[in-house]
């Protein structure tokens, strides 16, 4: 959502912070700022706009000299995006001449109440935000009072209702940052003389590898030699260090222009990651979180829970257990879940899908499930994140950093952990023998490779971008598992090029939608499951003799005529449960190549960031 850093030590913070800031623009991007101690005091310069655009206003007003300093991007929740309401939010009577400075992820939920309170103690608010508040309430709390300001920001945050990550800077040491966590992520980077705060590893990885993970209710005092943590009690608390396993590189664009186009080419790498060390002699071995074949022989029903690309391929996943395994199994949208008083029982699996492993509708899902007695397993990408943390078992993505927006990598390899689990499920409960188990398991390791050869669409792809960049509305139509992929192949377009974009199950557009279709609509179809070819058939032929063009995904065993499609794609061989793998290959080439064409903002489209810790 938002992205926080800090820096203490004995170099120039400007520099670090920017960095910082910069690899963590991902994560919301419509303003920026930093508070540093100069000579002159505590500096602010905030401003609306990209994290160029601080450079630029720093650059303007004569730069910032300090050891010490935290920065903000924002994804704005509480008042539009503009420079009064962009973070550092100072503390102090007139909210300018402050002693204190804050900046924050997360949304506090008793914001109106604390303002009304503080407002009658005389303090004036210059933004409309919720984190202004955090700051007055601090400075209140602490003026006048001989105390450490840590134990000030532990009794503020025992005020506050709702999730926050909180960077604390005052003029009482100007050597010291004071960070606190509730249901926001906060890593502390450990470093040689200097110690940093980030909301995570991808900002401090420039300055080193060590780092702790703030829990939460916990509060932290960093200075350039120490980090002391203490819990909502004030006592310490002993941290584990933890150390970042990937390369610096991994989190650059390598020559790519677009960090979207280097995810999609290092799809065969990233799924390779996730299958193959789980695939040996022709079976699905997991690592050891408590998935035992008596455990997944009692499930009665598997939930999974995602939002967005997650869930997209949540349905993928949903498809493929049932026809393997014929157990019951449902793909819920988290923000749907926690609030419809789902049916859970003591037995069922809860499959909790999340990239960022942080998303704050995934990890309320998670709790219910948890908490009604579900054995949760997260499928999670970020090493380590809350969702990580507090699942029963996790089956980690590996698939490395995903800088974009929009998700591809981490989609597909969530594809293939879903795939592993189906078969694991259906082997242990006697669906599938162990020849079968074993000739799935030699598919299911030769994706990377295919998808490898589907990424060779790419110049067919650029071409068909160039053709229909310019329509309006596009539509992706598919049935079964592959509805499941033209929904993420629609989301991905409209997220990525703006263009409204629908996906409709094939036999459901003659029921409405079809009167949107007209001379010259882009169709995107997908067939590649053999026992719904005709049928898909059919439905394409009813939108092209309603004038649409058509890009036909097929199966690599469709020999059906298709004269009447504009381009066809077809997959290499391979069964058909896995084709939404391969299949959604071209069609994120296309989101990219028709945003790129429309010249959008290709990994940081307008209005989303990476990861939504807010409901
Ligand atoms: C779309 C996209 C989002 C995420 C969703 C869940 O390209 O990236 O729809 O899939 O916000 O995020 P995670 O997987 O981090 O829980």
């Amino acid at each position: 959502m938002c992205g926080i850093v800090g820096f203490t030590g004995q170099e120039n913070a400007l520099p670090i912070l920017l960095k910082g800031l910069y690899s963590l623009e991902y994560r919301g991007y419509d303003s920026a700022g930093i508070a540093a101690f100069t000579q002159k005091g505590l500096e602010v310069v905030k401003t609306r706009g990209r994290i160029a655009n601080l450079e630029e206003k720093i650059r303007e007003t004569g730069g910032l000299e300090a050891c010490c300093g935290i920065g903000h991007t924002r994804w704005a929740t509480h008042g539009e995006p503009s420079d009064r309401n962009s973070h550092p939010h100072l503390g102090g009577k007139d909210g300018k001449s402050g002693e204190i400075a804050v900046v924050h992820n997360g949304i506090i939920e008793n914001y109106l109440e604390l303002r009304e309170r503080l407002e009658a103690h005389g303090y004036v608010f210059q933004s409309d935000t919720d984190t202004e508040t955090v700051a007055h309430l601090i400075d209140y709390l602490h003026t006048g009072k001989k105390e450490d300001l840590g134990m000030t920001v532990l009794k503020a945050v025992g005020m506050l209702r709702g999730s926050y990550a909180l960077g604390v800077v005052s003029l009482d040491d100007p050597h010291e940052i004071v960070a606190a966590r509730r249901a926001n992520p906060l890593v502390i980077g450990l470093g040689e003389g200097e110690n940093l705060i980030a909301s995570d590893v991808t900002a401090i990885i420039s300055r080193t590898r060590k780092y702790l993970i703030l829990d939460d209710g916990e509060v932290a005092i960093v200075r350039p030699d120490s980090v002391k943590v203490m819990n909502e009690f004030g006592d310490t608390v002993e941290k584990e260090v933890q150390e970042v396993t990937w390369d610096l590189s991994a989190a650059e664009k390598g020559g790519y222009e677009h960090f979207m186009m280097k995810e999609i080419m290092e799809q065969p790498q990233a799924v390779a990651n996730t299958l193959h060390p789980r695939i040996q002699d022709g079976h699905v071995v997991f690592e050891d979180q408590g998935l035992t074949d008596e455990r997944l022989k009692k499930a009665q029903h598997i939930h999974i829970i995602g939002c967005g690309s997650a869930l997209h391929a949540g349905m993928v996943g949903r498809s493929v257990i049932e026809e393997l395994c014929r157990v019951r199994c449902q793909a819920s949208v988290a923000s749907e879940f926690r609030y419809e008083n789902p049916i859970i029982e003591p037995d069922d699996i809860c499959l909790v899908i999340s990239q960022s492993g942080e998303t704050a509708d995934t990890l309320a899902a998670m709790r219910l499930a948890k908490a009604a007695g579900a054995y949760t397993v997260a499928i999670v990408n970020v090493v380590s994140s809350t969702i990580a943390r507090e699942a029963d078992g996790v089956l980690y993505l590996w698939a490395g950093p995903e800088i974009a927006v929009a998700t591809t990598k981490a989609y597909s390899a969530q594809l293939g952990a879903l795939y592993l689990f189906a078969i694991k499920l259906a082997r242990v409960r006697g669906m599938l023998n162990a020849d079968e188990e074993k000739t799935l398991c030699e598919a299911l390791y030769k994706i990377p490779e295919q998808i490898g050869e589907m990424l060779q669409s790419k110049s067919q792809m650029q071409y068909i971008a160039t053709r229909y960049a310019n329509r309006s509305s596009i539509f992706f139509l598919g049935r079964g598992l592959d509805y499941a992929a033209a929904m993420e192949a629609s989301l991905k377009l409209k997220e990525v090029s703006y263009i409204h974009s629908e996906a409709y199950a094939a036999g459901e557009l003659k029921h409405g939608t079809i009167s949107l279709i007209e001379e010259g609509t882009l169709v995107v179809a997908l067939a590649t499951q053999p026992a719904l070819h005709e049928k898909t058939i059919s439905n394409i032929r009813e939108v092209v003799s309603r004038g649409a063009e058509v890009v036909l995904v097929t199966s690599a065993d469709f020999d059906g005529d298709t004269s009447y499609c504009s381009h066809v794609v077809r997959l290499p061989a391979l069964p058909h449960a896995f084709s939404p793998s391969l299949s959604i290959i071209p069609l994120q080439l296309l989101a990219y190549y028709i945003a790129v064409e429309r010249s959008c903002d290709v990994d940081k489209p307008r209005n989303l960031a990476k990861s939504v810790t807010v409901e």
